[in-house]
Protein backbone atom coordinates (compact mmCIF):
# COMPACT_ATOMS: atom_id res chain seq x y z
CA UNK A 1 0.00 0.00 0.00
CA UNK A 2 0.99 3.58 -0.73
CA UNK A 3 2.39 5.35 2.08
CA UNK A 4 0.13 7.68 3.57
CA UNK A 5 0.42 11.72 3.17
CA UNK A 6 -0.18 14.16 5.84
CA UNK A 7 -0.02 17.79 4.90
CA UNK A 8 1.04 20.19 7.63
CA UNK A 9 0.23 23.56 7.77
CA UNK A 10 1.50 26.27 9.73
CA UNK A 11 -0.31 29.87 10.12
CA UNK A 12 0.59 33.26 10.89
CA UNK A 13 3.74 34.19 12.43
CA UNK A 14 5.05 30.63 12.24
CA UNK A 15 7.81 31.28 9.72
CA UNK A 16 9.03 33.96 12.60
CA UNK A 17 10.13 31.02 14.96
CA UNK A 18 13.55 31.22 16.11
CA UNK A 19 13.32 34.83 16.22
CA UNK A 20 10.29 35.26 17.36
CA UNK A 21 9.57 35.29 21.31
CA UNK A 22 12.17 32.81 22.56
CA UNK A 23 10.87 32.77 25.58
CA UNK A 24 7.71 30.99 24.71
CA UNK A 25 8.53 29.20 21.32
CA UNK A 26 11.96 28.56 21.39
CA UNK A 27 14.70 28.90 19.58
CA UNK A 28 14.08 26.42 16.58
CA UNK A 29 13.14 27.56 13.57
CA UNK A 30 10.17 26.33 11.78
CA UNK A 31 12.34 24.36 9.05
CA UNK A 32 14.39 22.68 12.53
CA UNK A 33 11.08 21.78 13.77
CA UNK A 34 10.15 20.28 10.08
CA UNK A 35 13.18 18.10 9.80
CA UNK A 36 11.81 16.31 13.27
CA UNK A 37 8.22 15.88 11.64
CA UNK A 38 10.19 14.27 8.32
CA UNK A 39 12.20 12.24 10.54
CA UNK A 40 8.90 10.82 12.50
CA UNK A 41 7.42 10.72 9.45
CA UNK A 42 9.96 8.61 7.95
CA UNK A 43 9.82 6.22 10.84
CA UNK A 44 5.95 6.05 10.30
CA UNK A 45 6.12 5.12 6.68
CA UNK A 46 4.57 8.62 6.47
CA UNK A 47 5.03 11.13 3.46
CA UNK A 48 4.68 14.57 4.62
CA UNK A 49 4.04 17.51 2.92
CA UNK A 50 4.17 21.15 4.37
CA UNK A 51 2.64 24.29 3.81
CA UNK A 52 3.32 27.83 5.71
CA UNK A 53 1.00 30.50 5.33
CA UNK A 54 0.34 33.89 6.74
CA UNK A 55 -3.19 34.50 4.60
CA UNK A 56 -5.80 32.53 6.73
CA UNK A 57 -7.48 32.06 2.67
CA UNK A 58 -4.08 30.21 1.52
CA UNK A 59 -4.31 27.53 3.89
CA UNK A 60 -8.34 27.37 3.28
CA UNK A 61 -6.89 26.22 0.04
CA UNK A 62 -4.62 23.82 1.10
CA UNK A 63 -6.86 21.95 3.34
CA UNK A 64 -9.38 21.80 -0.07
CA UNK A 65 -6.34 20.43 -1.77
CA UNK A 66 -5.98 17.57 0.29
CA UNK A 67 -9.29 16.98 0.32
CA UNK A 68 -9.45 12.62 -1.15
CA UNK A 69 -5.62 13.48 -1.76
CA UNK A 70 -3.82 13.23 2.09
CA UNK A 71 -4.92 10.91 4.86
CA UNK A 72 -4.31 13.45 7.62
CA UNK A 73 -3.53 16.68 8.50
CA UNK A 74 -1.42 18.36 11.23
CA UNK A 75 -2.42 22.03 12.15
CA UNK A 76 -0.89 24.46 14.10
CA UNK A 77 -2.56 27.70 12.58
CA UNK A 78 -0.97 30.03 15.02
CA UNK A 79 -3.05 32.75 16.21
CA UNK A 80 -5.56 31.55 13.34
CA UNK A 81 -6.53 29.19 15.99
CA UNK A 82 -8.35 31.65 17.94
CA UNK A 83 -10.83 33.25 15.78
CA UNK A 84 -10.75 31.68 11.92
CA UNK A 85 -13.76 29.83 11.55
CA UNK A 86 -13.31 29.54 8.06
CA UNK A 87 -10.33 27.03 8.83
CA UNK A 88 -12.64 25.36 11.41
CA UNK A 89 -15.45 24.92 8.16
CA UNK A 90 -12.56 23.95 5.77
CA UNK A 91 -11.86 21.40 8.25
CA UNK A 92 -15.06 19.83 8.97
CA UNK A 93 -14.96 19.25 4.88
CA UNK A 94 -11.49 17.59 4.61
CA UNK A 95 -12.54 13.49 5.56
CA UNK A 96 -9.29 12.57 7.03
CA UNK A 97 -7.57 12.19 10.19
CA UNK A 98 -6.79 15.91 11.70
CA UNK A 99 -4.53 16.53 14.83
CA UNK A 100 -3.99 19.99 16.19
CA UNK A 101 -0.62 21.08 17.59
CA UNK A 102 1.37 24.19 19.58
CA UNK A 103 4.39 24.27 20.44
CA UNK A 104 3.08 26.44 24.06
CA UNK A 105 0.33 25.54 25.84
CA UNK A 106 -2.66 28.10 25.47
CA UNK A 107 -4.60 27.22 27.65
CA UNK A 108 -2.02 28.49 30.26
CA UNK A 109 -1.69 31.59 28.62
CA UNK A 110 -3.91 34.60 28.27
CA UNK A 111 -7.63 34.10 28.27
CA UNK A 112 -7.80 34.88 24.56
CA UNK A 113 -5.62 31.99 23.67
CA UNK A 114 -7.82 29.17 25.53
CA UNK A 115 -10.52 29.30 22.43
CA UNK A 116 -9.63 27.35 20.32
CA UNK A 117 -12.35 27.16 16.77
CA UNK A 118 -9.83 23.98 15.68
CA UNK A 119 -10.50 22.07 18.49
CA UNK A 120 -13.97 20.60 18.05
CA UNK A 121 -12.92 19.26 14.32
CA UNK A 122 -10.14 18.15 15.30
CA UNK A 123 -9.01 14.22 16.22
CA UNK A 124 -6.65 15.06 19.00
CA UNK A 125 -4.24 18.02 20.09
CA UNK A 126 -0.68 17.97 21.09
CA UNK A 127 0.26 21.14 22.72
CA UNK A 128 3.21 22.85 24.93
CA UNK A 129 5.61 20.46 24.34
CA UNK A 130 7.70 22.82 22.65
CA UNK A 131 10.92 21.31 20.14
CA UNK A 132 8.81 17.67 21.14
CA UNK A 133 5.48 18.58 19.42
CA UNK A 134 5.75 17.94 16.16
CA UNK A 135 7.38 14.24 16.26
CA UNK A 136 4.35 13.79 18.67
CA UNK A 137 2.28 14.95 16.79
CA UNK A 138 3.19 12.85 13.78
CA UNK A 139 2.90 10.25 16.04
CA UNK A 140 -0.43 10.82 17.13
CA UNK A 141 -1.65 10.89 13.32
CA UNK A 142 0.36 7.56 12.63
CA UNK A 143 -1.73 5.67 15.76
CA UNK A 144 -5.04 7.51 14.16
CA UNK A 145 -4.07 6.76 10.86
CA UNK A 146 -3.72 2.91 12.09
CA UNK A 147 -7.66 2.62 13.56
C1 LIG B 1 0.81 28.83 18.87
C2 LIG B 1 -0.07 29.39 20.00
C3 LIG B 1 -0.95 30.52 19.48
O1 LIG B 1 -1.73 31.05 20.55
C4 LIG B 1 -0.09 31.64 18.93
O2 LIG B 1 -0.90 32.66 18.39
C5 LIG B 1 0.93 31.17 17.95
C6 LIG B 1 1.62 29.90 18.19
C7 LIG B 1 1.80 27.77 19.40
O3 LIG B 1 2.36 27.04 18.59
O4 LIG B 1 2.03 27.68 20.61
O5 LIG B 1 1.25 31.85 17.00
O6 LIG B 1 -0.04 28.20 17.92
Amino acid sequence: MASPIVVVLSGANLNLLGQREPEVYGSMTLDDHLALARSAAKDAGITLEHVQSNEAGELVAAIHAARGRAQGIIINPGAFTHYAWSLHDALSAFDGVVVEAHLSQPQAREAWRHTSVIAPVADGTISGFGPQTYPLAVSAIATLLKR
